[in-house]
């Protein structure tokens, strides 16, 4: 088959979205909507992907650096017709050619797989969508048999074509050669006095080709966003699909309505997830995972049978089977639970290497730092990992006990087995099974008075 590139348009400014932002950089799903569309092409299987860019193109620009990207410049804007005319050099004469745009996301490669695969030299692909209001799109007319034979921007339609309810998505597939012929022919007389790509439908009845029309399953699949009214829209659709996905696979949401995927989830069976919990970037949940209200979870794979309590925050860990985390902790990056650890109300770990079965149950900080298996953290411990200029780590040996309110100043070592009393301040290593007590001995004065107010 020939290759197939994308062209992606991406160069106007989105001016209802009143932002400094360009418009193809707001987000869906925790990802800019040009990204989304980009990771389109490439399931599609794109040899490469030409973005048309224009206005905030270097803010565009510097968003990614994948190898398929070809960025096209668009100087001024004169119509999507001129847009794709962009692109026309870089594009091979055998090249199949499908049309995309940065502010239409949702579009699932499926969709378009039809469209892209049965191009030829015969046919124009178009992706066409019937709308109950059909109004500032581009309609779709048909003859007396129903063949398509052109397409009519609002501005230019008449009243009979005004009350056609099919409309342009915009998306459409052709093949290089013949862009490369009708392109430079669009005429801007129209009522926008703009490069219509829409003009080249009517060129290529004229040329006999037949013009292959696909609907998708969804009309969400093909909106566009031109303001933030209509970017939340998507967002809440994209996320009701997430969590119809999710349902399917085995977890049970406590509301579909209240859950947000930003990125990638992973799911095992049986799993329970409690209202407003956030996931974004990358993160895995193995079998009987539950997570309680509130929670935020980002880059972490998480094993089986683990529970999370409410409100807490995962970011960067790899977390052990059966572990429980929370209410209210917060696990900082590049913290490793292993299996059956606890971690309690009130505790902050970061770069913290927690052996099997410890527990850091309450109110505690452990930044970088080891524990061996079977420690027990007591309240208020904490890490002192900083000088006010580097990090030092604490190194916590097996079945330590590490009592309550104790400051462990690092760099410093504790032997297995070891016991710091409560209250501590442990500057010196401690060996194996030793006892170490760092604190002010306890004195009791007898017959003391407290001091009486003056007049
Ligand atoms: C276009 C279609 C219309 C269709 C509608 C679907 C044309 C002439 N009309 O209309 O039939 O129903 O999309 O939403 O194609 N762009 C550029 N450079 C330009 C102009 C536009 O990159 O010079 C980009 C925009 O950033 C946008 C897309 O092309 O992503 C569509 O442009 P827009 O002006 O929104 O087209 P519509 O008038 O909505
Ligand atoms: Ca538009």
């Amino acid at each position: 088959m020939s290759p197939l590139h994308v062209v992606i348009l991406a160069a106007g400014q989105g001016s209802r979205m009143k932002s400094a932002l360009p418009k193809v950089l707001h987000s869906v799903a925790g990802r800019p909507m040009l990204h989304h569309v980009i990771a389109t092409a490439r399931q599609l299987g794109a040899e490469k992907i030409h973005t048309v860019i224009g206005h905030g193109g270097d803010k565009v620009r510097e968003t990614t650096t994948d190898s398929l990207v070809n960025w096209v410049v668009q100087e001024e804007q004169l119509g999507t017709g001129h847009a794709v005319a962009q692109a026309l050099p870089c594009l091979p004469d055998d090249a199949r050619v499908l049309v995309l745009y940065g502010d239409v996301p949702l579009t699932r490669a499926d969709t378009l797989k039809a469209m892209v695969e049965s191009l030829d030299d015969k046919t124009l692909g178009l992706l066409t969508v019937t709308l109950d209001n059909p109004q500032g799109y581009g309609r779709i007319v048909r003859d007396a048999n129903g063949k398509v034979t052109s397409i009519v921007e609002q501005k230019d339609a008449d009243a009979d074509q005004l009350s056609i309810r099919e409309v342009n998505t915009g998306i459409l597939a052709i093949t290089a050669k013949h862009l490369k012929s009708w392109l430079p022919a669009l005429s801007n007389s129209n009522a926008q006095g703009e490069y219509y790509l829409t003009d080249i439908i009517a060129m290529a009845v004229e040329h006999n080709l037949k013009i292959s029309v696909s609907q998708p399953d969804n009309p969400f699949e093909v909106q566009g966003v031109n303001n933030r009214l209509q970017l939340a829209e998507l967002e809440r659709w994209v996320q009701r699909r997430e969590a119809e996905r999710l349902m399917t696979e085995g977890a049970t949401l406590a509301d579909p309505a209240r859950i947000d995927v930003r990125g990638e989830l992973v799911i095992g069976n049986d799993i329970l997830i409690d209202v407003n919990v956030v996931f974004e970037g990358k993160v895995s949940l193995g079998n009987n995972v539950s997570v309680g209200p509130g929670c935020v979870i980002r880059d972490a794979a998480i094993a089986d049978g683990v529970q999370i309590s409410a409100h807490s925050v995962i970011d960067g860990a790899v977390i052990g089977a059966n572990a429980q985390i929370g209410p209210f902790a917060r696990i900082r990056p590049g913290t490793e639970l292993a299996a059956n650890t606890k971690v309690g109300n009130f505790v902050e770990t970061k770069k913290a290497l927690v052996g099997e079965g410890s527990k850091i149950n309450h109110l505690s900080y452990v930044g970088d730092a080891s524990l061996g298996r079977n420690v027990n953290v007591g309240a208020g411990t904490i890490t002192c990992n900083y000088d006010g200029v580097n990090k030092f780590k604490t190194e916590i040996g097996d079945e330590v006990f590490v009592g309550s309110n104790t400051s462990l100043v690092a760099p410093v070592h504790i032997g297995a087995g070891a016991t710091i009393g409560a209250g501590s301040t442990v500057t010196r290593n401690v060996d194996d099974n030793e006892l170490a007590v760092a604190r002010g001995p306890q004195r009791n004065i007898k017959g003391w008075k407290r001091p009486q107010k003056s007049d």
